[in-house]
């Protein structure tokens, strides 16, 4: 019936655009209006994927990471971390990553800007001194993930091992979840051959340097660049591994990177197109999940892990802040991160450097963007953590695959193997400046049997799309969950309730089914 339905609207397309373009409109004005059944089985499916308790990962920018060690931002990674059964991992790397040198002369300041576009640009190169590495003591309930810097190629293993070796030293051996070799090598070796071969060097002396035993699984390799990773062009995880990658066992994670936005306007309209959209995410996975499949095979092969080690809405030139990290831009990420641990990849990290406009959050003013600031999608990662959930391990499906506004997913209990809660989201685009009134979604939920009524909680912003939450819109711009959000304005990042109290409604049960209602532009969690 559907195949039918889906070839004769394929027929009807090559037939005419224009008819085409008017049938689109008029199937989504019928899914605007009609009651969504979710269909999915209260004992969980075979395939549900297990959801991994670190998966929520926030990141900085290497040459940035002294900018976020301050209370403000280890009160936000607390805020995270008590909401997840393990230490959230900070990844810090990027492009600075690869040009940073370390000068131990260097005591009154922690760096110093170079060359390249100083101090903020992706091209800037510093020099660190001691008290950069301070930073790694911080952040007591995280862990960290850092970057081995291979510069061009031509590394100076001198520069390499210091940076290494201190930051192995101030984190503690315990809290390193992994070492990175290089960043976007692609950039810097032609070919996975020159890349495996030149990572292969960095590996063994650092192996030998910390003096690295059974513990050697610790690389995280590949951080293939975004366009790299779509294309394969030059190469990807999948061709790093065909040259050599993981033949001695000690590849922890392969890692790519991940950005949304290609438009170059930034309006409700290309938000619409560009980001609130499952199906722009969806079609951007294709390129990544060869590259999981190679490492991750069904029977499970050598133990790696697939990750997304950095990730964004839209680094397009000129975006404005609304669009790359508004409200919209929340469930973009909301959507993005379900539909990858949906898809069995094992964490996705947010990015962040002060002058960026997309991230969850700005440390301090260095970037003259109204920091210190908690932005609209650090409300993402605590919703995407508390979906996940510390109480217990879980199994996600996805049970809306096909559509292009609106997408659900299920998490199932991993001990009774019951459906035990349903993320919503609606990813119509609606602007309060539109004066149009805000339309909603109902869907209606399965429930087991004896089950009379369920807990809705939800992810909300009254101002809609261009919401960026309270430090930086004030109290029209107000973003929350459950009722809560977190500033720094009000909390250092410690988070508060609005009202005073946690907000989540009771909805009843009927004929087996919960009615639940989510406004255009809202993401909720269904408690079953
Ligand atoms: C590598 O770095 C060290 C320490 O800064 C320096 O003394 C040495 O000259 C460098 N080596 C090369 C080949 O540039
Ligand atoms: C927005 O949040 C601030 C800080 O919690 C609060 O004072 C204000 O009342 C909220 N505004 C609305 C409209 O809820």
């Amino acid at each position: 019936m559907k195949t039918d339905t889906t070839s004769l609207l394929s027929r009807v397309m090559a037939l005419s655009l224009t008819l085409a373009q008017s049938c689109a409109v008029a199937s989504a004005e019928a899914a605007a209006s009609g009651t969504k059944t979710l269909s999915f089985s209260n004992s969980q499916p075979t395939d549900a994927v297990p959801a991994p308790p670190d998966f929520v990962s926030p990141g900085f920018e290497t040459a940035f990471l002294d900018n976020y060690a301050n209370t403000f931002s280890e009160n936000l990674i607390s805020s995270l971390a008590s909401r997840m059964s393990v230490a959230p991992v900070i990844r810090v790397g990027g492009t600075s990553g690869d040009r940073v040198q370390f000068d131990p002369s260097l005591k009154n300041v922690n760096k110093v800007c170079v060359k390249g576009d100083c101090p903020h640009g992706s091209n800037a190169h510093f020099i660190l001194g001691p008290g950069y590495f301070d930073a790694f003591k911080s952040f007591p309930d995280a862990k960290w993930t850092f970057q081995a810097p291979l510069g061009d190629g031509t590394y100076n293993e001198t520069q390499l091992l210091a940076y290494v070796k201190r930051a192995w030293d101030a984190a503690g051996k315990d809290r390193v979840d992994a070492i990175t070799l290089g960043n976007e090598p692609s950039v810097y070796w032609k070919t996975a051959k020159e890349y495996y071969d030149g990572a292969m060097k960095v590996q063994a002396t650092i192996v030998k340097t910390l003096g690295l035993q059974g513990d050697a699984k610790i690389f995280e390799v590949g951080d293939t660049l975004f366009s790299a990773a779509t294309s394969h062009k030059p190469y990807a995880v999948q061709e790093a591994f065909k040259a050599g990658f993981d033949s001695d066992k000690k590849v922890k994670f392969a890692a790519e990177h991940w950005y949304q936005g290609k438009k170059t306007t930034f309006d409700v309209k290309t938000l619409q197109d560009d980001l609130m959209n499952h199906k722009a995410i969806t079609n951007l996975f294709a390129g990544y999940l060869k590259s999981m499949n190679a490492v991750q095979p069904a029977d499970g092969g050598d133990g790696v892990s697939y990750i997304l080690s950095e990730t964004g809405s839209s680094t397009v030139k000129g975006v404005t802040l609304q669009y790359t990290s508004g409200f919209g831009a929340t469930l973009w990420s909301v959507d993005f991160q379900l539909t990858a641990l949906s898809r069995r990849i094992k964490r996705v990290v947010d990015s962040g450097r002060p002058i960026a406009k997309q991230g969850s959050w700005t440390p301090d003013n260095s970037g003259n963007n109204g920091g210190p600031a908690v932005r609209s999608p650090f409300s993402a990662n605590i919703f995407v953590a508390d979906f996940i959930g510390k109480d217990k391990p879980r199994n996600v499906v996805e049970v809306l695959p096909n559509e292009e506004y609106l997408s659900a997913y299920v998490a199932y209990d991993d001990g009774s193997k019951k459906a035990d809660r349903v993320a919503l989201v609606n990813l119509k685009a609606w602007d309060k400046a539109s004066n149009q009134a805000r339309g909603h979604h109902t869907f209606a939920v399965p429930v087991a049997q004896g089950t009379d009524s369920v807990k809705v909680r939800r992810l909300h912003a009254d101002l809609g799309v261009w919401a960026t939450g309270f430090d930086l819109g004030g109290t029209k711009e107000n973003v929350t969950w459950a009722g809560e959000q977190w500033t720094y304005k009000v909390d250092q990042g410690k988070g508060h309730f609005v009202t005073g109290k946690l907000e989540e409604q009771t909805v009843k049960v009927q004929d087996g089914k919960a009615l639940v209602n989510v406004p255009d532009t809202e993401a909720i969690i269904v408690y079953l």
